[in-house]
């Protein structure tokens, strides 16, 4: 099988092009093992890998021109020749290593994680089994940045929009029962860049490799402004 890979060392290379390598792939199963042999016989070129089974969420490429993970992606479902580069719209380290500074920073800037004025209890804060199923497809996220890297609101303004995986663990603690910092974090929120920029284009929720969906989010999170504001 016939592999184009994008390859681009800044120390080394004026510009970026597509290196081929041509492999045997009948004892390779997944994108990523069929990586792994690349690598193995060219030791310059760069990825991320850990896990190996979708959890890591390190291993994001665009694949064909779509955005996902290798270490899930059968070879079999895979076009010819198969044109692997790295996420679209970070600043690239090396080969198919990408910075993800900024996609971090968006993520940190909806703070994450729970905030109550409440004393903390001697044990956990418990929650109904119902309230508890409201989390349902928003905590799942691996933060692959599969979604914020192929969404054009998140390429034309990185450094203004939260982008769809903010903004979905944004709407995961608005929807938590124990959190009561729901006004403070639509105060955030209510700007016409860090949430508005999204146009529902949903390529977000395209290529989300956990099948989770962060135009719903958003939408969820415009709906309590809503809300809020009538
Ligand atoms: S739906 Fe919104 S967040 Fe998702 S890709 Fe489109 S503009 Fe981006
Ligand atoms: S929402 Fe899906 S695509 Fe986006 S970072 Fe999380 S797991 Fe990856
Ligand atoms: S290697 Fe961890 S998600 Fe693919």
């Amino acid at each position: 099988m016939r592999f184009k890979i994008y390859r681009y060392d800044p120390d080394k290379d004026k510009k970026p092009y597509l290196k081929d390598y041509d492999i045997d792939v009948s004892n390779f199963r997944m994108l990523l093992d069929a990586l792994i042999h690349i690598k193995s016989t060219d030791d310059s070129l760069s990825l991320r890998r850990s896990c190996r089974e979708g959890v890591c969420g390190s291993d994001a490429m665009n694949i064909n021109g779509k955005n996902g993970l290798a270490c899930i992606t059968k070879i079999e479902d895979l076009k010819e020749p198969v044109v692997l580069r790295p996420l679209p719209g970070l600043p690239v380290i090396r080969d198919l290593v990408v910075a993800m500074s900024q996609f971090f920073k968006q993520f940190h800037s909806v703070k994450p994680y729970l905030n109550s004025s409440t004393p903390a209890p001697d044990r956990e804060r418990i929650q109904t089994p119902e309230d508890r199923s409201k989390l349902d497809g928003l905590y799942e996220c691996i933060l692959c940045a599969c979604c914020s890297t192929s969404c054009p609101s998140f390429w034309w303004n990185p450094d203004k929009f939260v982008g769809p995986a903010g903004l979905l663990q944004a709407y995961r603690f608005l929807s938590d029962s124990r959190d009561d910092s729901t006004s403070n974090r639509l105060d955030e929120l209510e700007d016409p860049f860090r949430l508005f920029r999204c146009h529902s284009i949903m390529n977000c929720v395209d290529v989300c490799p956990k099948g989770l969906n962060p135009t719903k989010a958003i939408g969820g999170i415009k709906e309590l402004l809503l809300k809020r504001n009538s």
